[in-house]
């Protein structure tokens, strides 16, 4: 990082309010991040803090990559903008076209929103049109997981099974039912990989079939490895065995990649590394290295031609869309992210560190307060016991510690959730852990 970045503190922080987070407490200590290289951020107050998380999950390739930087500012300087509507640019195609390259069987058509909550919705309202263009227009429920996670968008909240991002919010879409989430401490617990127990839990879906009769059903979404839940990774056989359910019964599968995407699990996708083809799957994230706001559904050929084909002459075929879809900057940063991943060796980068990463992870196991410990790829969770009636209060304050000794990652209940740069070295992983360890000693 250059010493000549000018830190600004700003000095008003009531006007801004913050998603997702505290607002009273960060206002009273705040915490302000105004240059990021590699795996570091730095703060207003000149202090390197190791990115432990990726931005959110989504900085693959490290902060401020040069060429990813450089694509953008020669892409702004030509052409800032232009509509996805009936005209289009290079970039949608290109990216499109390496998306289809990249992404596993015939999931070969890509249609572009700006994020993850923007791409869950539109593969929702996707699979809903195409069993009514096929005539099969009774398939309107969705089927989404307990402790899923799909964005904040009316869709993706009603199919998302996280209290907290439902209890508020009302009743939701009409027609939604869940499958039970995969988490199974008492048999799983400090499991090293896919957990071993749970493939039967897919064999729910079987009992809202029978429930809802499968010609109701549109879809089930999951995320391979559901992340904001806090990292439950997905037993040994389970997704294969909803493929199986989902394709028996004429279900659409969607796959939300928006975090396994680019490398996460040590492939291009989970999709990939299972060796399963989902119907549709949902991209972001990772996809422009976070760089430019964008995201993706790749469609499987037979539902993109299922609309194609059904249009009349000069008729729109699909009516969804977004004024930013494709947006140059977001393509001209996802084509130089593509690239860089693939130049760099990324994926493979990824999965060659999983063992140490995997031992480093599981090093704490005999830290002060852990319950469990999951990882897959560079994805690390390590849950914390609860304080008695205070949900979240101990992450959090190990959050703010480790904050304040140059490390950030992401919380979610008392799980402290770690998913680095894919560029990390092991010395930085060696930095996490003893951070880690060194603020659990010293909590209450
Ligand atoms: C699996 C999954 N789907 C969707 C989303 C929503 O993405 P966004 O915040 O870009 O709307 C997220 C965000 O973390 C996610 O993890």
């Amino acid at each position: 990082m250059s010493d000549s970045v000018v830190t600004i503190s700003p000095n008003d922080l009531d006007s801004c309010w913050k998603p997702y987070t505290a607002n009273k407490q960060f206002k009273s200590q705040p915490r302000i991040f105004v240059a990021a290289e590699g795996i570091h951020y730095l703060t207003d107050d000149n202090r390197k803090i190791i990115d432990g998380s990726a931005g959110m999950w989504c900085v693959n390739a490290g902060h401020c990559n040069k060429k990813i930087v450089a694509a953008v500012q020669e892409q702004v300087a030509r052409m800032d903008y232009s509509t996805a509507f009936q005209t289009g640019h290079p970039g949608e195609f290109e990216v499109a076209a390496k998306l289809a390259l990249m992404a596993p069987g015939d999931l070969d058509h890509a249609i572009f929103a700006n994020s993850g909550s923007e791409a869950v919705d539109t593969a929702l309202k996707i699979a809903l049109a195409y069993h009514r263009l096929r005539g099969e227009g009774n398939r309107t429920r969705l089927i989404g997981r307990e402790r899923g996670y799909h964005g904040v968008g009316f869709g993706g909240t009603s199919v998302g099974g996280i209290v907290n991002n439902r209890k508020f919010f009302g009743p939701l879409l009409n027609g939604v039912d869940h499958l039970p989430h995969t988490h199974n401490p008492e048999k799983n617990a400090f499991s090293r990989g896919q957990p071993k127990h749970g493939a039967d839990r897919a064999d729910a879906l079987e009992d809202l079939i029978a429930l809802h009769d499968a010609s109701t059903i549109a879809a089930v979404i999951v995320e391979p490895m559901a992340g904001s839940t806090g990292v439950l990774v997905p037993p040994i056989g389970y997704l294969e065995r909803l493929r199986e359910i989902c394709t028996k019964h004429g279900i659409l599968l969607i796959f939300d990649e928006v975090i396994t995407g680019f490398g996460r699990v040590g492939a291009a996708f989970a999709s990939e590394r299972l060796g399963i083809v989902p119907d549709m799957m949902t991209m972001a994230k990772g996809l422009t290295n976070a760089t430019v706001p964008m995201s993706g559904v790749m469609v499987r050929s037979g539902i993109y031609e299922t609309f194609i084909e059904s249009a009349p002459e000069n008729a729109i075929d699909l009516f969804h869309g977004y004024t930013y879809s494709g947006h140059p900057l977001a393509t001209a940063a996802a084509k130089a992210t593509l690239e860089v991943y693939l130049e760099e060796g990324l994926f493979e980068r990824a999965r060659e560190m999983e063992p140490y990463w995997e031992d480093a992870v599981h090093s704490l196991r005999d830290a002060r307060h852990v319950i469990d410990i999951r990882n897959w790829g560079l994805v690390g969770a390590i849950e914390l016991e609860q304080i008695k009636d205070k949900p979240t209060a101990r992450a959090f304050d190990v959050f703010l510690r480790c904050f304040d000794k140059g490390l950030t990652f992401r919380t979610t209940g008392d799980t402290v959730a770690w998913s680095p740069p894919l560029i990390i070295e092991k010395s930085h992983i060696d930095d996490m852990v003893s951070i880690l360890r060194e603020v659990l000693d010293e909590t209450e």
